[in-house]
């Protein structure tokens, strides 16, 4: 059916992050035989440190001095905040990739949610020359079902007319305000994957399952509204996290 996620499940993290890696590297060199450079939106949370490390031991593959790295979104913090999604992305995956900071577009959470996702939409602009067309975004889950910082009753829900929107406190930690991608910027992506494990999140990971044939009536979860133009997203489920 179109746009129906793929679902790849695995028993173990390391299994999931292997292959996930593996795939994403196979897609950022593809892309790269058509054009000079490639964007990818980097996700938040905990899940992306185990990703990093497979991406960063099979990077050897990879041209990384063109690709230019973005985030789907950052909480409004400092980036040298423990909560800060730039700061577990430089450690896990940036610093050791060496990827140097001219090809690093981060969120400056520290001027505040409404500022710096005022910046970050010039930035993105800029970029693009326009409206944004990542070539690669990676997200999480999380357990209410939302993705990026896009959650459950959020106003972010329904932005259309920008690809980055301040939304208020997270319902989750850490409560802070956060920074986050509209459903527009992610749509237009060429390729997008979801990347989680089931730990937490059963309830969300067996709807999923259940609900991939397009099911009539209405969206519960705010991951739903991920609906690629390019293609269905792509999801990497693990179920033990150890
Ligand atoms: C964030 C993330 C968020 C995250 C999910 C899953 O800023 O917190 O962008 O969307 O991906 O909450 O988090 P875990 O990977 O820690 O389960």
């Amino acid at each position: 059916m179109k746009n129906t996620p793929r679902i790849n499940q695995f028993a173990s993290v390391e299994e999931a992050s292997d292959t996930a890696a593996r795939y994403i590297l196979k897609t950022i060199e593809t892309g790269l035989k058509s054009k000079d450079r490639f964007s990818v939106v980097l996700p938040g949370g905990s899940a992306p440190k185990k990703l990093n490390t497979s991406i960063t031991s099979l990077s050897g593959v990879m041209d990384i001095s063109r690709i230019d790295w973005f985030f789907g979104d950052e909480r409004a913090v400092a980036p040298e905040s423990p909560y800060s999604n730039y700061r577990m992305q430089m450690e896990s995956l940036l610093e050791p990739l060496d990827i140097q900071p001219e090809h690093i577009y981060r969120i400056p959470g520290e001027l505040g949610a409404p500022r710096a996702a005022g910046k970050y939409n010039l930035l993105l602009a800029d970029y693009f020359s326009g409206p944004p067309a990542f070539d690669l975004i990676l997200l999480g889950l999380g357990p209410d079902g939302h993705t990026a910082s896009l959650f459950p009753g959020s106003k972010a829900l329904f932005t259309k007319d920008v690809p980055i929107i301040e939304t208020g406190t997270a319902p989750l930690k850490p409560y802070v305000e956060r920074v986050t991608l509209t459903f527009p910027a992610i749509n237009t992506a060429e390729n997008v994957i979801f990347f989680t494990g089931r730990t937490g999140k059963e309830t969300i990971i067996d709807y999923l399952y259940a609900t991939t044939k397009d099911s009539p009536g209405d969206k519960i979860y705010p991951f739903e509204s991920v609906k690629p133009k390019s293609g269905p997203a792509v999801w990497f489920v693990y179920r033990n996290n150890k």
